[in-house]
């Protein structure tokens, strides 16, 4: 995709001025793949129960739109983990911020997460989740950078693979802003 010039970026105001690098994936072609890994869930699980745990705060918008596209009964809880400051750079220490402890006993468990880059996040939850005794832990991550190092397991529904730029916006933060964002760009 070419970057294109400052000129040619749409001012949006949902920015407040300030600007991104490019768009990498536009609503439409992110709601195209939503629709796809929907599909691919519903096809996967046969019976028992499906509990969609997303984590905060960057999976709520991915995982809001997911869900509407998954055609079988499931339920719906969240963690939140927290790896990052406020800055690009990864801290290394995966922090729990938030833990329900729905029961997860006998259950199929689908962990839905906004992007797996190193899999530190990824790694430490799932970690945590096997020893509830669930039916299956899999993951769906709408982004994967595809430099994971630290999760020994592949990530069984990925949405795109994703550039090692920094992305924002469908729930990815810089920060804590432009998650409100339609599309996902570079910044
Ligand atoms: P990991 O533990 O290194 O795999 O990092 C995963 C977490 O870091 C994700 O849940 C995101 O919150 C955050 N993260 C990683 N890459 C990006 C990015 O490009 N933009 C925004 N957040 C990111
Ligand atoms: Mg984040």
């Amino acid at each position: 995709m070419t970057d294109p010039s400052p000129v040619d970026r749409p001012s949006d105001p949902r920015l407040g001025g300030r600007q991104l690098q490019r768009i990498v994936y536009d609503a439409a072609t992110i709601a195209r793949r939503v629709g796809e890994l929907g599909a691919e869930i519903t096809d996967t699980y046969g019976s028992g129960d499906l509990l969609v745990v997303g984590l905060l705060k960057g999976s709520v918008i991915f995982v809001s739109d997911l869900v509407r596209a998954i055609r079988r009964p499931l339920q719906i809880d969240f963690l939140a983990a927290s790896s990052y400051g406020a800055g690009m750079a990864s801290s290394g220490t995966v922090r729990l911020v938030y833990d329900p402890e729905t029961p997860l006993e006998g259950r199929h468990i689908l962990v839905v997460e906004d992007i797996v880059e190193s899999g530190r996040t990824m790694a430490r939850l799932l970690d945590l989740l096997r020893q509830r005794g669930p039916a299956t832990v899999e993951v769906c991550a709408l982004l994967h950078k595809r430099i994971a190092t630290a999760l020994q397991e592949p990530v069984r529904f990925v949405g795109f693979d994703a550039p090692r730029d920094f992305l924002v916006g469908y729930g990815l933060d810089h920060a804590e802003d432009y998650r409100h964002l339609p599309y996902i760009a570079s910044i």
